[in-house]
């Protein structure tokens, strides 16, 4: 039989699961996709059901096989790609959740958080992960399930319960409960993690009150990491790529290089800059991230995480009722002139960097009976680039320039007008790829590289295909006004304004 050539990724993302199948030239040949349910518990909270994440996992990957026309064994491996922080706790011997999945948006840890602050370590928590005491992380979250769901924390130290991401569950559960292990750029985002020493930090441990019996082992994002079960596919394939989504984006942009940036728009939206071998301590509230390790070797990243991007746009279409399909945004954004003095700061579960508010909540100011659905909409759209100006403009502070393009993905980029207003606020050439579902792809390049189908990073340059660039074409006079209204929004929302 031939050498196998294909890669089977799984992006198991915040509010959908799809799995697609990729050839050697970096084509989708098949793809699959369901969303799930969200639960709310509480005002701030966010949970989702493992089981309804493995369920559906399986189901999409066994589907995308299916309409590959391939069978498992022509699959080289699976790379997995994941909403990141989200955490599961299982139980060992069972294999069973102790609890709903607390999800990276969940705020119910603010409080905690604070208390962390208080005690003045926020310095020393940032020196060693490259992140800021915010409910956002895992960390607070384990010590949350620990505490609250009956007898966790005992059965915890006894090694009874095994805490992971999204990629360890999975990992887990594709393995038959075989491999108990994470990537760094997941690690990394535990509040639990060294990002210089690449391990487990014992003093964090403690200080969230997390037992490291329950901690995954850490790995490269290549490498094979064990085979499927027996029974889940017709062949046992070996899993080979683990990566965080928005990290795993940044690859499958192919930002191999230095000074390279991306920003993915899906659920919120998050930019991270290529930033090498170094690891820079960013003053200006962003975060320090690994960005993919490759035999050993780190690579780095400054990101801006914005919480909600593509999630005001389903608000919309859920909450307000106002659209009942998000593509319709563009042509309501373009048959209006301007927002009609309408600002969208759409801080629903608080605000991520710079401003890292967990307490702030959305709001709409600027409203006038002239104010419409397309105003509304086009508000939405805008929030999202403002957002993305104030992300630019903190990486430019702290490297020194901002990138020279940015290359954007994720559902909402198919929206032309949106990416021409990005280019005009950015003010810097913004690229579409051809392929909008770099995060897929990013897993799928880590799992190739591991088993033969992509020589090196060389090879997966190759195969990354512009599709257009948008120039910065708005005039300042214009744009200064604008970006204004945005800051003064923005002001008036923050529950602690500079
Ligand atoms: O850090 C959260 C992020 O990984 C979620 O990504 O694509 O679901 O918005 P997404």
């Amino acid at each position: 039989m031939t050498q196998p050539r294909h890669i089977l990724a799984i992006d198991q993302g915040t509010t959908s699961t799809r799995c697609i199948v990729f050839d050697a030239q970096a084509r989708a040949c098949a793809t699959s996709q369901r969303e799930f349910a969200q639960h709310y518990p509480q005002a701030g909270w966010v949970e989702h059901d493992p089981e309804d994440i493995w369920r559906d996992t399986l189901e999409t990957a066994r589907e995308a096989i299916a309409q590959s026309g391939l069978g498992a064994a022509a699959i080289a491996g699976i790379g997995i790609t994941n909403q990141r922080e989200t955490v599961v706790i299982w139980n060992r011997e069972t294999g069973r959740p102790i609890h709903n999945a607390i999800v990276w948006q969940d705020r119910r840890t603010a409080a905690a958080c604070q208390a962390l602050k208080d005690q003045g370590v926020e310095d020393m928590v940032r020196s060693r992960t490259g992140l800021l005491l915010d409910p956002y992380f895992s960390g607070t979250k384990v010590a949350w399930l620990l505490d609250n769901v009956p007898g966790a924390r005992a059965d915890a130290e006894a090694g009874r319960l095994a805490m992971g991401t999204i990629d360890c569950f999975l990992l887990w559960r594709l393995t038959g409960g075989a491999v108990h292990a994470t990537d760094i750029t997941n690690a990394s985002r535990t509040l639990l993690f060294d990002i210089h020493r690449q391990q487990w930090d014992e003093e964090l441990c403690q200080l969230l009150r997390v037992p490291m019996a329950i901690l995954p082992q850490v790995t490269d994002n290549s490498g094979i990491f064990g085979h499927t079960a027996p029974d889940l596919f017709d062949a046992q394939i070996p899993i080979a790529g683990l990566v965080g989504d928005q990290q795993a984006a940044l690859f499958g942009q192919a930002c191999f290089e230095r000074g390279m940036a991306k920003s993915t728009y899906g659920t919120g939206c998050f930019m991270l800059l290529n930033t090498g071998e170094t690891a820079p301590v960013s003053r200006n509230r962003l975060l320090t991230t690994p960005a993919y390790r490759l035999n050993g070797k780190t690579t780095y990243a400054l990101e801006g995480s914005i919480f909600v991007a593509g999630a005001a746009i389903k608000w919309l279409r859920d909450g307000l009722g106002i659209i009942t399909h998000a593509r319709e945004t563009n042509d309501m954004a373009t048959q209006v002139p301007d927002s009609h003095g309408v600002y969208m700061v759409p801080a629903f579960v608080g605000l991520g960097a710079p401003h890292w508010d967990p307490d702030a909540r959305g709001a709409i100011y600027g409203l006038t009976l002239g104010a419409t659905p397309a105003h509304l909409a086009r508000a939405a759209l805008e929030a999202v680039a403002y957002q993305s100006w104030d992300l630019l403009e903190a990486m430019a502070r702290d490297s020194g320039a901002a990138p020279a393009a940015m290359r954007v993905d994720g559902g909402m980029t198919a929206n032309d007008w949106l990416c021409q207003f990005l280019a005009d606020m950015l003010q810097v050439p913004v690229e579409r790829p051809e392929n909008l579902e770099t995060t897929a792809l990013g897993a799928a390049f880590h799992a190739g590289l591991a088993t033969g189908v992509w020589s090196g990073l060389d090879d997966l340059s190759r195969t990354w295909r512009g599709r257009d660039v948008q120039q910065p074409a708005m005039p300042a006079e214009r744009r200064a006004p604008l970006i204004a209204g945005w800051r003064d929004a923005l002001r008036r929302t923050l529950t602690h304004p500079a």
